[in-house]
């Protein structure tokens, strides 16, 4: 199946060459703030990467130099009621839902801040780098709001719920080298070389086996929200339904005639 992308996009770049999508949010004068606009256009855009199959690996990054995503819109979070606060968050964890469960890896390239609704997002996606110049967080607390697009509950998953709470009631930015340290980033990589070191990682994803790929992707993040077991039984469904394709077969075959894989995504 495929799906159409968006006609035109305001707010994001989106570039497609050798398997690899880069997502571009593109508001750099007010530091890429995820307006309710930009939201939509990212649940368009993720839906139609989700069905390409030409694309196995996508970037998620923010224009300019200093901001992935400074957070959601603070001028429409001003002016919201309590229902119209709900729908809001709604809203914005099923855009962050699309991009956790979209099957392919997608690779946060943090290119500068990343707060709240930013680094909510950012931790939606699969893997996280930081250039050494990002700074992380959630400061909702300072606006005297808490956060809504589940940075409460991924937060807590990611770096456990002591280091989780200290990040959320302090709201104080930290820097990339300090998220790398609590497990928040991946990797953090000289911000002249994000850019590059995201697209040889992508480029390394995209390689692999596209179903083993979703599999492990879905196995890790479905699997955390079940009881232990079941998640075991979970796993063993997909070990043996990965033995129906045939990049199953080429891979351990290209093992045993000692040459490389050429996966096919079937
Ligand atoms: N929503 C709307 N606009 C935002 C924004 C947001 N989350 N974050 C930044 N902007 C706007 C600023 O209002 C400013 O607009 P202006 O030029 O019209 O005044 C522009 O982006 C540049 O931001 P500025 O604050 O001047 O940059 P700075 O380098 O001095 O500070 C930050 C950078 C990230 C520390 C600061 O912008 C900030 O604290 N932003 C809000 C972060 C936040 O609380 N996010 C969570 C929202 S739930």
């Amino acid at each position: 199946m495929t799906l159409a992308y968006p006609e035109h996009l305001n707010n994001l770049l989106l570039e497609r060459a050798d398997a690899i999508a880069v997502l571009t949010l593109n508001r750099p004068k007010v530091l890429n703030a995820l307006n309710t606009e930009t939201l939509d256009e990212l649940r368009r855009t993720i839906l139609a990467l989700k069905h390409d199959e030409t694309v196995r690996a996508v970037i998620l990054t923010g224009a300019g130099e200093k901001a992935f995503a400074a957070g959601a819109d603070i001028n429409e979070l001003a002016v919201q009621s309590p229902s119209g606060g709900r729908d809001h968050a709604i809203r914005g964890q099923h855009v962050l839902d699309l991009i956790e469960q979209m099957g392919k890896p997608v690779i946060a390239a943090i290119n500068g801040y990343a707060l709240g609704g930013g680094c909510e997002l950012a931790m939606a996606c699969t893997l996280r780098l930081a250039a050494d110049t990002a700074k992380l967080g959630q400061p909702e607390i300072n606006l005297g709001i808490v956060p809504g697009y589940a940075g409460t509950q991924r937060l807590a998953r990611l770096v456990g719920r002591g280091r989780a709470l200290e990040v959320l009631l302090t709201g104080e930015a930290i820097d990339a080298q300090e998220a790398y340290r609590l497990g928040l980033v991946n990797r953090v990589v000289p911000a002249a070389e994000l850019m590059a070191e995201a697209r040889t990682l992508a480029a390394t994803l995209a390689a692999k086996a596209p179903i083993a790929v979703r599999y492990i992707i879905d196995a890790v993040n479905k699997g955390l929200q079940m009881p232990f077991a079941e998640a075991q039984v979970y796993e063993a469904t997909l070990f043996g339904l990965i033995a129906s394709t045939e990049d199953m077969r080429e891979g351990t075959r290209a093992f045993l005639e000692k040459r490389k894989a050429a996966f096919k995504g079937k």
